[in-house]
């Protein structure tokens, strides 16, 4: 990866209908040509430098969401860039290869900054990934292409809409790498789409429609990186934050085919008493409500020869085993207080004594166990952990449209058994997760654990907690 130097700024760009909108990007320049949001690729094991140039009028950071990196180079809020400033981050990529991404994440203004499209893709590969490609015969950019998903309110004039404060930000238009209402010619032939859930608030339940049916496909990774095996699905839900890496072969369809990415219907489980008597719709105009069936992107089938591609059944070497004895259990709490604040435990990262300092400390190399448990009268919350992936290792109570995709012990999805940095946790619902506390730092490093419906952050739905 070469040095890169990105200018979170201001533009007009001609996104919906050509026509002008105010978009917030990092922009660069990549081989003399402009570019906005540029995906990223580096290796595992190679260096990043990443100059953040302010532009914006506001504080701002760059978050290297996923990645295991020092507190200096995480870009969490903790080390905000005032405008006009510069902030170099540069750290050696640790992790597996996978989809990761970056974005903006200053406190208490993390909505309305990626809201406005500061967020991007950061690919990170390695051998194992590229021996992988090599016996898929599947070439990147071409048949294995990222979809970055993310909804956006537009206004009357075409802006971006957002307003600070509010609930739950949904939007009225659904973008696909910056492209409303996209499609994509493809061939009869498999396709690994890596798709990202970029949105504030809305969960999607995906899947492939071709007429009445849902075709099957696989997941061969997640959040961080590949599963050992692929796993046969036909639907999933992924949160904001969440990754998925999907193969889907298109191979038995026929020329003029279309096939519809779907978010399927689904019960959003808005338990909670804040939200009842509010009308979401007031704020969102035109916007499909939270659950709703929605339509993202069509596949049209051209008339090429169908091209076979054999999926091998290992693809990753195992995940790193989940600890006998863990060196710590913590419950983290997830409720709505009387006041309609979220809350993990009695923390709130608006209200004080907490407020910014760690609330707890771990050792560094110790594996622990967290139970993030979510009352009835609440809504699924996406939680998500800085500095290290983590893995699911059992649910309890989940609702029923969860368990019917559960596919392994201890009530797990085909998702839960990879590798994730965010992790839904349903109404109800008690999950546990195993983290691994590794790193090669010294001194203090502190990190957050929140959730990652931006709203809910911004309005101190996040913990600080240091590793020592
Ligand atoms: Cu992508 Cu702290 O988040
Ligand atoms: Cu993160
Ligand atoms: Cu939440």
């Amino acid at each position: 990866a070469q040095p890169v130097e990105l200018t979170a700024r201001v533009d007009t760009l001609p996104v919906f209908s050509g026509r002008a909108t105010n978009v917030w990007n990092f922009a660069t320049t990549i081989d003399g040509k402009h570019a906005h949001d540029p995906l990223l690729i580096a290796r595992r094991g190679q260096r990043v430098e990443a100059t953040l140039v302010n532009r914006i009028g506001q504080d701002t950071t760059i978050h290297w969401h996923g990645l295991g990196n020092d507190e200096a180079n995480d870009g969490s809020g903790l080390h905000p860039v005032r405008h006009g400033e510069r902030y170099r981050y540069a750290y050696e990529v640790r992790n597996r290869a996978g989809l990761y991404w970056y974005h903006a994440h200053p406190h208490f203004h993390t909505g309305e900054q990626i809201h406005h499209g500061l967020a991007s893709l950061l690919l990170v590969e390695d051998d194992e990934e590229l021996a992988l490609r090599e016996r898929l015969g599947i070439p990147w950019g071409e048949r294995d292409i990222p979809l970055l998903l993310a909804d956006k309110q537009l206004g009357r004039n075409n802006e971006i809409a957002y307003k600070a404060g509010a609930d739950d930000w949904i939007g009225n238009r659904v973008l696909v790498n910056w492209t409303p209402e996209p499609h994509l010619d493809v061939d009869r032939a498999a396709y690994r789409l890596r798709v990202a859930n970029v949105s504030n608030a809305r969960m999607f339940k995906l899947a492939f429609v071709h007429g009445t049916t849902l075709l099957g496909h696989h997941l061969l990774g997640t959040d961080g990186g590949l599963l050992e095996r692929p796993l046969a699905l036909t639907q999933l839900y992924l949160a904001p934050a969440q990754r998925a890496d999907l193969l889907l072969d298109l191979s038995s369809l026929r020329a003029g085919d279309v096939v519809r990415v779907r978010s399927l219907a689904y019960d959003p489980m808005e338990n909670d008493a804040a939200a009842a008597g509010e009308d979401p719709m007031l704020e969102h105009p035109g916007a499909a409500p939270m659950g709703a069936r929605m339509d993202l992107m069509e596949l049209r089938v051209t008339a090429n020869r169908p091209a076979r591609t054999a999926l091998p059944s290992s693809i990753a070497a195992p995940l790193p085993a989940m600890a006998a004895k863990p060196a710590a259990t913590r419950t983290f709490r997830i409720r709505i207080s009387d006041r309609g604040r979220w809350m993990i435990n009695d923390w709130n990262f608006l209200l004080a004594p907490h407020a910014h300092a760690p609330a707890f400390t771990v050792r560094r190399g110790d594996h622990e166990v967290w139970e993030l448990v979510n009352e009835f009268r609440s809504m699924p919350h996406p939680i998500h952990l800085h500095g290290f992936p983590f893995r699911v290792v059992d649910r309890r109570n989940s609702p029923s449209q969860l368990r019917a995709l559960v596919v392994a012990s201890h009530g797990r999805t085909a998702q839960d058994l990879g590798l994730l940095d965010t992790v839904v946790v349903w109404p109800g619902e008690r999950v546990r997760i195993a983290i691994d506390f590794a790193q090669p730092y010294t001194g203090t490093q502190t990190y957050m654990l929140h959730c990652h419906n931006l709203e809910h952050e911004d309005q101190g739905m996040m913990v600080a907690f240091a590793v020592v």
